[in-house]
């Protein structure tokens, strides 16, 4: 068999798994809760009223959107409990951020879901290495800590933990020589740059998704994933990898699902929410491009 026929059985094999995902009823759980969710009734002026006293941000610390098990208000805690000291990421708000956009994948249907496997091997990888680390301390920061490049570096040394954050996670692993630039390995910086550029697609979708076009129609959350995704992930992904991504955006739920996922009621409260998430992605976002830039780590196979 050809790779083209065997991408194609692969595929095949894909929608059957959909296909008895839905026949049996795994996409109950999400019609339920996304209908419950809808009952719940809209708690927007509640949970996001911008105007007074909070002023234009509005509340720092959002509710609960009752029903769902993907919580926005969540989201924007662990996002905004990342960005530490001047340029660094705290790792355990980092991965927290990512347990609730896997949260928001699963919500999107079995097919996304299949995605959010990827990141939460990934996520369990650092975790991994973090426990690890805790384990054998002695081994954190060895005596070459002051050769090393860029003094945003040695900020990150003076804080406990390998895997306490960004910069030190690379700082540790350079230093231990575990970071591999030619080969593929499983080092902490390798796994937080497959994370690092999920983000960018996540984020750009969901920036998509807040625009509101000045003329013309709305585009399909499905198509907006789909552009997302393609200006982003898919080119680090092989063929076959973008094929079945692109299969899986388009059994993507429409508009109306997300503003019951996030307990809203029109396009103009779903915008102010996610500017409000796509804010803290960034912050997030660009302060790990910058370390991983710094250490010549964007493109670890
Ligand atoms: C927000 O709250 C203020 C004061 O509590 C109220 O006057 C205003 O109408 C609310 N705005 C919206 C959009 O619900
Ligand atoms: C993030 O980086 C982008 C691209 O480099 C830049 O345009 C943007 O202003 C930065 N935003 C923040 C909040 O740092």
């Amino acid at each position: 068999m050809g790779i083209k026929s065997r991408a194609a059985a692969a595929i095949v094999v894909l929608l059957l798994v959909l296909g008895s995902l839905w026949i049996q009823g795994g996409l109950d759980y999400h019609w339920e809760s996304c209908l419950k969710g809808y009952n719940q009734g809209n708690k927007f002026h509640q949970l996001y009223n911008s105007s007074g006293a909070h002023g234009v941000e509005g509340p720092q610390v959002l509710e609960e959107c009752p029903g769902q098990t993907f919580q926005v208000s969540l989201l924007l805690s662990h996002l905004r409990a990342a960005p530490a000291y001047t340029s660094d990421v705290l790792l355990q708000p980092y991965l927290s951020s990512w347990d609730e956009l896997v949260r928001f994948m699963e919500a999107l249907g079995p097919m996304v879901g299949l995605i959010s496997k990827e990141i939460e091997s990934k996520t369990s990888i650092i975790r991994q290495l973090a426990l690890l680390a805790e384990e054998n301390p002695e081994a954190e920061l060895g005596p070459d800590v002051h050769s090393l490049n860029a003094e945003n570096n040695l900020e990150a040394s003076q804080h406990s933990g390998a895997y306490h954050s960004v910069r030190s996670m690379i700082l540790v692993e350079l230093n231990q020589g575990v970071v591999n630039f030619h080969q593929q390995t499983d080092s902490g910086c390798r796994t937080l740059l497959r994370l690092h550029r999920a983000l960018l697609w996540l984020k750009l979708f969901l920036e998509k998704l807040a625009e509101t076009p000045v003329a013309g129609r709305f585009k399909s959350p499905s198509e907006l994933c789909r552009e997302a995704y393609q200006n982003t992930l898919a080119n680090h992904h092989t063929w076959f990898v973008r094929r079945a991504a692109e299969l899986a955006f388009i059994a993507m739920p429409e508009r109306g699902f997300f503003f019951r996922l996030v307990c809203v009621q029109n396009q103009q409260e779903l915008s102010t929410i996610l500017k409000r998430v796509v804010r803290a992605i960034v912050e997030v976002y660009n302060r790990t491009q910058k370390a991983l830039e710094e250490n010549g780590m964007l493109d670890l196979p």
